[in-house]
């Protein structure tokens, strides 16, 4: 297994998320905003997210999975469920990566089931030119081409989650 050199830099990456932090700032100005990680690959994207958030705030996580060592199953599993009230909320879901949608699509449609006084999306990464279904997505990172990456939360079998960048990860041949 190899992992590359970075495709994101730790500074590239901060940046982002202080341009991300201000753009969400700037539009829950005034409103109960609960932000929902979705575990476990977004946790380092979540946890610097909203400590730039300059409104006030509620967390929550949804724990989920699709993904077998470095393919998609399909099959979407709740392992943990969002426990916090939110016909009163604002919801911002907070993801690592989009692939094809099926995941965060299955997340979404859970969410919206619960009635929030609204409901956005906002992904790190975007791999977009995978997408078998459309999820509208309100915040996006950076978009990506179809490669497998690890890094800053993102895995594989588990792996490299603490990486403080984004780098590109193929079996060695
Ligand atoms: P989707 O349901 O196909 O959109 O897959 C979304 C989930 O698959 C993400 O939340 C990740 O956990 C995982 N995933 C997709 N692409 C990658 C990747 O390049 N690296 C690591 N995990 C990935």
């Amino acid at each position: 297994m190899i992992v590359g050199k970075p495709l994101l830099t730790t500074r590239e990456i901060q940046e982002k998320v202080k341009e991300l932090a201000g753009r969400i700032s700037m539009d829950y100005a005034g409103k109960e905003l609960l932000a929902v990680g979705i575990l476990k690959g977004a946790c380092m994207f979540f946890s610097d997210l909203v400590r730039s958030v300059e409104v006030p705030l509620t967390i929550d996580f949804i724990v989920a999975s699709s993904y077998v060592k470095m393919d998609t199953s399909g099959e979407v599993r709740i392992h943990y469920d969002i426990r916090e009230e939110m016909s009163d909320k604002h919801v911002l879901l907070i993801e690592d990566i989009v692939d094809t949608g099926i995941t965060l699509n299955q997340i979404r449609e859970r969410v919206l089931a619960r009635g929030p006084k609204s409901l956005r999306i906002c992904t790190f990464l975007d791999k977009k030119e995978r997408r078998v279904v459309d999820v509208p997505l309100d915040y996006i990172g950076f978009e990506i081409p179809n490669m497998f990456v690890v890094g800053y939360g993102l895995d594989c079998d588990n792996k490299f989650r603490n990486l403080p960048y984004i780098s590109v990860f193929r079996k060695k041949t």
